[in-house]
């Protein structure tokens, strides 16, 4: 057994290894993905007053902890059994909006855009966002901008940028003034204007990476994400589920997510602590599906922003109704920047959005309630359970990244396929490996409880099941 460390740092959130078995001739037979830490959130809120879930539930995650903030309060309305006034549905629409923004420029900006702009295979002591800064410091800029315009708006809207304790069971806990709001406003532009020109950029070269587009976990699947009931456009705080097949051929449409134990299965493998959704009717694992910006953009029929929306009808013009390869995550997630900021634009241009009403009360109404809601890597659901006094006695969480898992393995599974030969792993390999993840986005920190960056770790297996080759990078 051999190791090496690699530097710089990997650029994927969280605690993962990657196990790679290889046959006789060095070909590649399999290849696993898996998260390796416990995940205890489910058990540890059991026997706290449901009012703290929400507060509580966003600190699952350091990265995404608005959206479980989200999907939280959701469950809690639905055990109070209350409509959530209309502003305070509007303002948590563009508090989740928000999320999405600053975590996409996060992914594709910081995490992904080195490898695009400077090859798969360049220096990786310069394949980072400096290294994008040096080459195309107007790319660079731009990330750093639509991330901070994400953030601002959160941080506006919850008083902070971690674990904004401003949504709360029933709404909000605070009003919109008349001056945050113009001060959204008045980002707006920049921004979309940031967002067309980084657009711009991507589909000036996407031709360049054909290879990667081709062999980058590229292979039919079904698509899941939430819609608005009536006009099937995206809706990404109060939706209805659609599934779509490889086709497009509507296997589930208008579906109130709420019984999602009718048609997602939860399978666990024991190389895993992230579980493995999948589509009931198909069963395990042929009921593979994908959530997130790729099966966001096929599931739709619009978005419902205008620019958005041409940019959407181009990237069908090219890559045809319903593209098949993981590598179109980073497109996808462009025009869903694009889209998030002139939606958060046409809200707060809304009659009724300094509301003073933003919060309805009550005492517990149902003893269980489901909240769903499209975080920036996929639909969430949390499920609650309390007893009459409002205490949780059971809770379920499916989270983006589970339901991304199955594929996720497939796409590794590919990239190993047509990357590594043997023991041999060169540098550009691994990372094309790790890109393939990236793809997706993965929330480790939401799978694994663990904040903040862990190392990946791939191990190469013998057909004996040796390990012969063990390549880790350490943490940033
Ligand atoms: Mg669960
Ligand atoms: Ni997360």
């Amino acid at each position: 057994m051999s190791e090496i460390i690699i530097e710089p740092v990997t650029r994927i959130e969280g605690h993962a290894k990657i196990a790679v078995s290889v046959g006789p001739d060095g070909a590649v037979t399999d290849a696993r993905f898996s998260v390796t830490q416990v995940r205890g959130f489910e058990r540890i809120t059991v026997g706290r007053p449901m009012h703290e879930m929400p507060s509580f539930m966003a600190r699952i995650c350091g990265i995404c902890p608005t959206s479980h903030l989200l999907a939280s309060a959701k469950a809690c309305d639905e055990i109070l059994g209350v409509t959530v006034p209309r502003a305070a549905r509007h303002l948590r629409r563009v508090m989740n909006l928000a999320q999405i923004v600053q975590s996409h420029a996060l992914n594709f900006f910081h995490l992904s855009s080195p490898d695009l702009l400077l090859g798969f295979d360049s220096d990786p002591a310069t394949r980072n966002i400096a290294g994008v800064a040096a080459r195309a410091p107007e790319l660079a800029r731009d990330g750093i901008a639509l991330r901070k315009f994400g953030q601002q708006i959160i941080e506006t809207l919850g008083g902070k940028r971690v674990h904004p304790a401003w949504v709360v069971p029933g709404g909000v806990s605070t009003p919109l003034s008349t001056e945050q709001r113009d001060n959204i406003l008045g980002a707006i532009p920049d921004a979309h204007a940031r967002a067309v020109r980084t657009l711009e950029w991507y589909k000036e070269n996407l031709a360049s990476w054909a290879e990667e587009a081709a062999h980058f976990g590229s292979f039919p699947s079904l698509y899941m994400g939430l819609v608005h009931h009536r006009t099937g456009n995206a809706a990404y705080s109060d939706g209805h589920l659609r599934m779509v097949d490889a086709e497009g051929h509507r296997l589930l449409d208008d579906v109130d997510p709420r019984p999602y134990w009718d048609y997602l299965g939860e399978a666990v493998e024991p190389y895993s602590y992230l579980k493995s959704p999948f589509y009931k009717p198909l069963g395990y694992p042929a009921g593979l599906y994908r959530v997130g910006p790729l099966a966001r953009l096929n599931v739709v029929d619009k978005l419902g922003s205008p620019v958005a929306d041409a940019e959407l009808a181009e990237f069908r013009l090219r890559l045809g109704r319903f593209p098949h390869g993981s590598f179109h995550y980073h497109w996808a997630r462009l025009i869903e920047i694009l889209h998030c900021i002139d939606t958060i634009g046409q809200i707060l241009s809304g009659p009724d959005i300094l509301d003073q009403d933003v919060r309805a009360h009550a005492a517990v109404n149902n003893l269980e309630g489901v909240g769903v809601s499209e975080a920036p890597r996929g639909t969430l659901f949390h499920h609650y359970r309390v007893d009459k006094d409002g205490i949780i006695q059971w809770v379920n969480l499916v989270i983006a990244t589970g339901h991304n898992n199955l594929a996720m393995n497939r796409s590794v599974l590919q990239v190993a396929q047509r990357y590594i030969k043997g023991d041999e792993v060169r540098e550009g390999a691994l990372n094309r490996v790790e890109a393939v993840i990236r793809a997706y986005d993965p929330c480790l920190s939401c799978s694994t409880h663990a904040l903040g960056q862990m190392p990946l770790v791939l191990e190469i297996f013998a057909p004996d099941g040796e390990l012969v080759r063990r390549v880790t990078r350490s943490p940033a």
